[in-house]
């Protein structure tokens, strides 16, 4: 009897697996490996008494979404407003409004190397700025670092002096052309030229205009296409566009193309040192000995040709929109508070009539003052900067973080914290 109720068919096996039972177990064991792993993140893990969202707890597919769709920020702040300094926004990523523990997490001292969203770029460009190993960090920070020291933007001055004068040239011809200008391109220009001449030693012959629209915008491309690269089935998807001609001539798909012309052209015309430099003193261009280097094989750090080129689109990037969007605001600032703008007025008509210079603006405190308060309300970027705590975990705040975990800076929430800056939206 019992037998008949579980056979099925005429096989003689006393049970016979089909697809459907296949499919209910299987579906039962998801389901129950999935209540499993919920209940564990949110009763059991070890960063489980954090506060935070009870869907953050389960999975950061919310935090990716908001990362795309912008404002993770503000979302960040009043998270932080309902749940304290500590919350936490994914099963592994908790963040931290404290100051105390951001010095603790930027600390040269302590090793806290860069987040798993370095990782997704990292699968496509070689950069200082994702590199995640610290003695890789290090080589590669000596190889790009050694032009930014503060001797050589001295001697620099006249060169960065002559861009400046261009652009406000350029503000005067657009609004005498038009009545207005577009002072967000003219600033990005700005930025994106010095960037280029400290880089590589010569104005970009190409860049003017039209040209530097087309390359501003193929750098934002470049980056959104690098990170859409960490998903996991970009690359065949990638693959598959780039064989329809609409897809692979589009500006998005061909941004690469563009970029390594572009990079390959300023690598072929790379000077081996900056004309023109203060008192005529030498600085030489940043991508010099790394050129040299890349084509000489005694050389005890060489970077590849395509390493260079990833690094020189990240100088572009870093130094156009950081830059301009740093002076557009700060020119807003200064056009929407009155006050301010007579103090430093006054500021700097008190100088007399003498030829400004960078050591006679550095002294000068109410511009010191104006320029640290706009990237403090205004800093130009604004984006997670997540990092792994050491192995063995470390004492955050009231809490114990275990090692593996992701602990991001809320800087701009850290910005407007009262107990340090008085008033802080004034
Ligand atoms: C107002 C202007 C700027 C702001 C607000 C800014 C902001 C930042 C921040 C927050 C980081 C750290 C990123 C991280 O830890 O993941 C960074 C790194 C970096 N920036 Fe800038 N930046 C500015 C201008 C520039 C310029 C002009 C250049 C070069 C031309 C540049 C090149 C770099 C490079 C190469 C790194 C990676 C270095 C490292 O990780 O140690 N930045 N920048």
């Amino acid at each position: 009897m019992l037998q008949s109720l579980l056979s099925r068919g005429n096989t003689g096996v006393p049970w016979e697996i089909g697809f459907p039972e296949v499919a209910i177990v299987a579906t039962i064991g998801i389901a129950g490996y999935l209540l499993i792993l919920a209940i564990y993140q949110l009763y059991f893990s070890p960063i489980s008494k954090i506060p935070g969202p009870w869907y953050a707890a389960l999975s950061s597919v919310w935090l990716y979404q908001r990362y795309i769709r912008g404002g993770t920020i503000f979302v960040m702040d009043e998270l932080h407003e309902r749940y304290g300094p500590y919350v936490r926004v994914a099963p592994n990523i908790v963040s931290v409004a404290d100051l105390h523990s951001v010095t603790k997490i930027h600390s040269v001292k302590d090793v806290f190397i860069k987040g798993s969203v370095y990782g997704a770029m990292s699968s496509n460009l070689d950069v200082l700025i994702v590199e995640t190993d610290p003695t890789a960090f290090k080589i590669r920070r000596k190889m790009l670092g050694s032009t930014f020291n503060q001797l050589s933007m001295n001697l620099l001055e006249p060169i960065i002096r002559g861009h400046v004068d261009a652009c406000l040239r350029g503000i005067r011809e657009e609004i005498k052309a038009n009545g207005f200008c577009n002072f967000c391109e003219l600033a990005k220009l700005l930025g994106l030229d010095t960037a280029g001449h400290i880089a590589f030693g010569a104005h970009f012959p190409p860049l003017r205009k039209e040209k530097f629209n087309n390359i501003l915008r193929d750098t934002t491309f470049m980056l959104s296409l690098t990170l859409l690269r960490g998903l996991p089935l970009f690359g065949s998807i990638e693959t598959l566009l780039s064989k329809i001609p609409h897809f692979a001539a589009s500006p998005f798909f061909s941004c690469e193309c563009r970029l390594t012309e572009f990079s390959t052209k300023a690598f072929d015309n790379v000077q081996s040192e900056i004309p023109g430099c203060k008192n005529g003193g030498l600085v030489r261009p940043l991508f010099a000995k790394i050129s040299e280097d890349m084509n000489d094989e005694s050389a005890k750090n060489r970077l590849t040709i395509k390493q260079a080129r990833d690094e020189a689109f990240i100088m572009l990037l870093a130094g156009s929109d950081t830059v301009g969007l740093a002076l557009v605001f700060l020119v807003w600032a200064l056009l929407k508070h009155e006050d301010v703008h007579r103090k430093l007025d006054e500021e700097l008509k008190a100088l007399g009539n003498v030829e400004i210079e960078d050591s006679i603006l550095q002294p000068l405190p109410y511009l010191k003052s104006f320029i640290q308060e706009g990237l403090r309300m205004y800093a130009p970027l604004q984006v997670p900067l997540p990092r792994v705590v050491p192995q063995g975990g470390r004492q955050l705040g009231d809490y114990f973080f275990p090692g593996g975990v992701e602990a991001m800076p809320a800087t701009y929430t850290i910005m407007r914290d009262p107990e340090i800056f008085p008033n802080p939206q004034s």
